[in-house]
């Protein structure tokens, strides 16, 4: 199997999906899509809540699982919660290990800055890591938004800085999200790991998006970077009207349908 680290050096882009759930699972384990992500987003996408400071460890484990039940054969990525990472040492492996039981290969955690040498130690002690910069999503509290980050040179050079600690301290792969595409393109192409790109522009050595963005699935918000590659909403209402139809017409069910 090739490694994130081959695609780096040719053409192939690589491709992630975040998951949360088991049926969904299923159907990336039978997809050409690279790896899947239990994002913390699912704080927000399975569980409404606005922003991903709600995901807990037990949470993210809990995802963990039930994609790693449906996709046996995908590299899955879990993302360590809000704080998770910053306290103690012990209170941070906890965090990892209740990811990785439950099924995940590797975890990723945002920012750089703090955590280097849990990065390092983590990945001295056999975990891939995966690093996250940009708009880090946990501190959109901070950011006053779900804003574009790095637009200004000093930020720009904050992010180069960072991702090369990232590397340096043992990352795998490193998602950049929500920066300038130029910036983006000199980050990736001062590395040596890939870089994922969400709202990063096409320069990156890859691509992710929430599975229910690209869907069409979620309807209420469409970040400019997100595209709809299909309109999986309309279709669910218009399933859901014709069952309601069916059943107050005597439609359904059939004989056919029903046990003799
Ligand atoms: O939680 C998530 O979905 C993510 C992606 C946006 C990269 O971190």
């Amino acid at each position: 199997m090739k490694s994130v680290l081959d695609f780096k050096k040719s053409d192939r882009k690589i491709t992630m999906l975040t998951c949360y759930d088991y049926w969904s699972a299923r159907l990336l384990n039978d997809s050409p899509v690279d790896c899947i992500l239990v994002g913390d987003s699912g704080a927000m996408v399975m569980h409404g809540y606005p922003d991903t400071v709600a995901a807990t460890s037990e949470l993210m484990a809990l995802h963990t699982r039930a994609v790693k039940l449906g996709a046996p054969d995908r590299f899955i990525i879990g993302d360590m919660p809000f704080l998770s990472f910053r306290g103690s040492l012990d209170k941070s492996l906890d965090c990892v290990m209740q990811l990785m039981r439950a099924g995940a290969q590797a975890v990723k955690l945002e920012g750089a800055a703090g955590h280097l040498e849990l990065v390092q130690h983590l990945t001295e002690s056999g975990v891939p890591v995966m690093g996250h910069l940009g708009l880090t999503p946990q501190s959109v509290h901070a950011f006053g938004g779900f804003k574009v980050q790095a637009k200004e040179a000093k930020a720009q050079q904050k992010l180069l800085k960072d991702a090369k600690d990232l590397q340096e301290a043992g990352c795998f792969a490193l998602v950049l999200e929500c920066v300038p595409t130029q910036i983006a393109r000199e980050v990736t192409e001062s590395l040596d790991i890939p870089t994922i790109g969400i709202g990063a522009g096409p320069h990156c050595d890859g691509q992710v998006l929430v599975l229910q963005d690209m869907l069409g699935a979620q309807t209420h918000f469409k970040p400019k970077f997100v595209r709809h590659f299909a309109n999986v909403a309309e279709i669910i209402k218009q399933a859901i009207q014709d069952f309601s139809q069916d059943v107050q017409s005597g439609a359904f069910p059939t004989p056919q349908e029903s046990y003799a």
